[in-house]
């Protein structure tokens, strides 16, 4: 051969060029795949969650205040859903860290609601566009990266507006606990509050960009071989 280092640095590049491409591409597909992945559990999540709602809204909560017969006491953990959703989503992350739900809330009475500045623009998003049901998309946060998929939570009706019209009007041990400043003067038809499911995919991401590394060295090795088997072959020819 006239040229062998020549011609062996064009294979070194060609090998690394294409190499990169296979392992960029596999990422790719792997990203893909894992968001794919978290929409579906995600979606599942939420779709549990508005069920379960549905069931406390529809079929229980008349019956607990039916039972409890002085309806001036006042047991959020027995008659308000979105209490109970909350307390539920909180036992449900202590064993399920990359799973998150958050009633995200524009005007909270509860603080552990208060939407983060990234869930305020999702609630931005459905009060800006009131036919939406769904919305979903990627967030990074704290250095973590989300998949997230929300629902919107309005203000159905007047009777919301018991507990969060006036605070003047709303029931006296709600206001000792959750004092006046947050969570009233809502508008009935408003939307307040996101119900949003996030899964973490830092770990699933770490993995596919290893996954994608390894793919890059075996290529790249497995084109310098066959380099090397062909300078081989065509120095003995
Ligand atoms: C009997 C009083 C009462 C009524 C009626 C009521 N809520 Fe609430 N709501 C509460 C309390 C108390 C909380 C705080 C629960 C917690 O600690 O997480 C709350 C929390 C919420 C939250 C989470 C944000 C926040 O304020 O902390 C949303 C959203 C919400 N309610 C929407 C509604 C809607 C929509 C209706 C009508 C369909 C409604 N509520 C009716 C008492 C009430």
């Amino acid at each position: 051969m006239k040229h062998p280092t020549r011609f062996l640095i064009i294979m070194c590049l060609a090998g690394i060029l294409s190499s990169l491409c296979i392992g960029g591409i596999s990422y790719w597909f792997q990203k893909q795949h894992i968001i794919r992945e978290a929409k579906t559990r995600s979606t599942l999540i939420l779709d549990y969650i508005n069920a379960s709602s549905g069931f406390f809204e529809h079929s229980q909560k008349a019956l607990v205040n039916e039972l409890l017969h002085d309806t001036s006491n006042f047991y959020p953990e027995l008659t308000n859903g979105f209490m109970l959703l909350r307390e539920i989503s909180e036992l449900f992350a202590t064993n399920n860290s990359e799973h998150n739900f958050h009633l995200a809330s524009l005007n909270p009475l509860n603080k552990k609601n208060a939407a983060t500045r990234d869930e305020r623009r999702i609630i931005e998003k459905f009060r800006s566009n009131p036919q939406l049901q769904r919305h979903d998309g990627l967030i990074k946060e704290n250095g973590d990266i989300f998949y997230y998929i929300a629902s919107p939570v309005k203000v159905t009706g007047n009777f919301c507006l018991n507990c969060h019209g006036k605070p003047e009007k709303a029931p006296r041990a709600q206001v000792i606990l959750y004092g006046m400043d947050s969570g009233y003067n809502w508008q009935v038809g408003d939307t307040v509050s996101a119900a949003i499911v996030r899964v973490s995919l830092q770990n699933s991401i770490r993995e596919a960009k290893n996954n994608a590394m390894k793919l890059f060295f075996i290529s790249f090795i497995c084109f310098m071989l066959s380099f090397l088997a062909l300078i081989l072959f065509f120095d003995r020819g």
